[in-house]
């Protein structure tokens, strides 16, 4: 793939991530109706997000009608093209919801190869957070930026001394497993940020405002976007197991290593 074509891709996914962000910030001067629970009472959808994801929908069929696109509230459309853009309306809507900053639009398109979406290479991201006023963006092989500012060399610290980003699913069952994770892990760090945005954690960490980051049951829509900008700034995104279950670890390669020996003596 030429880099212009990622070049051109960040474009789209940024303009589109700018666009919804938009819609999401102005939404928020408004009371936010919450359209429905999803996998457990507190797993919220507002009829933001599905605006949101609607607006991202239809603004690919005018620019890139040939490709598909994979977003959390309405699944998966085929294209032709190979492509497949993995869109986040809003992540972190709990956050959203409550007035909180940590929430953003993650738009990354990858390779359509092959049917497991954590396996696709990602070609271009965007992570645009609204509130924040913040745009995260990559093109594979071409860099990360962060308002435009290039980003380099993810600094490492030790493991002792990391700012370690992370976060819980929605069922009573995966949280009392990520419960018992976070035990091993809190002695072991500086401390433990909760901010609510997976998306938003992995730019942190490309920046270096968190040094790490983990988190399990990750959706490919929640990391597709920021684990490019992680990369793309020198830093290292590594999958512990499979699909859903698996667990997402980012950051400079040898925490990360230090991070996954933590990990892999309490994972099941
Ligand atoms: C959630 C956020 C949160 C993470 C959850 C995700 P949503 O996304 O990324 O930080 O801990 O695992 O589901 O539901 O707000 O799109
Ligand atoms: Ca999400
Ligand atoms: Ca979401």
């Amino acid at each position: 793939m030429s880099q212009d074509r990622a070049v051109e891709l960040m474009a789209v996914a940024e303009q589109l991530a700018r666009e919804a962000g938009d819609l999401v910030r102005e939404a928020t001067s408004g009371a936010v109706a919450v359209a429905a629970t999803k996998s457990s009472g507190v797993d919220l959808v507002t009829e933001v997000d599905q605006a949101a994801e609607a607006l991202i929908r239809r603004r690919l069929a005018e620019l890139r009608p040939d490709d598909g696109m994979l977003g959390e509230e309405d699944g998966q459309s085929t294209g032709t093209s190979g492509l497949t853009w993995v869109v986040d309306p809003i992540d972190g809507t709990t956050n959203f919801v409550y007035g909180l900053p940590y929430h953003s639009v993650s738009i990354a398109v990858a390779r359509h190869d092959g049917q497991d979406p954590y396996a696709w290479p990602v070609l271009a991201a965007a992570v645009h957070a609204p509130a924040q006023q913040r745009t995260w963006t990559a093109a594979l092989g071409e860099g990360a930026f962060a308002d435009g500012r290039r980003l380099e060399n993810v600094p490492a610290t030790s493991l002792g001394t990391s700012l370690v980003g992370t976060g819980f699913a929605y069922t009573a069952e995966r949280r009392s497993g990520q419960a018992q994770v976070l035990t091993a892990v809190l002695p072991r760090v500086r401390d433990i940020r909760r901010l609510g945005s997976a998306a938003v954690d992995l730019c942190l960490v490309a920046e270096g405002q968190l040094d790490l980051f983990y988190e399990q049951y990750l959706n490919p829509w929640d990391m597709a976007a920021g684990a490019l900008v992680v990369r793309e700034a020198g830093g290292v995104v590594r999958r512990l197991g499979e699909g859903e279950a698996g667990f997402t670890v980012a950051g400079p390669a040898q925490l990360v290593e230090e991070l996954t020996t933590v990990l892999d003596g309490v994972r099941s």
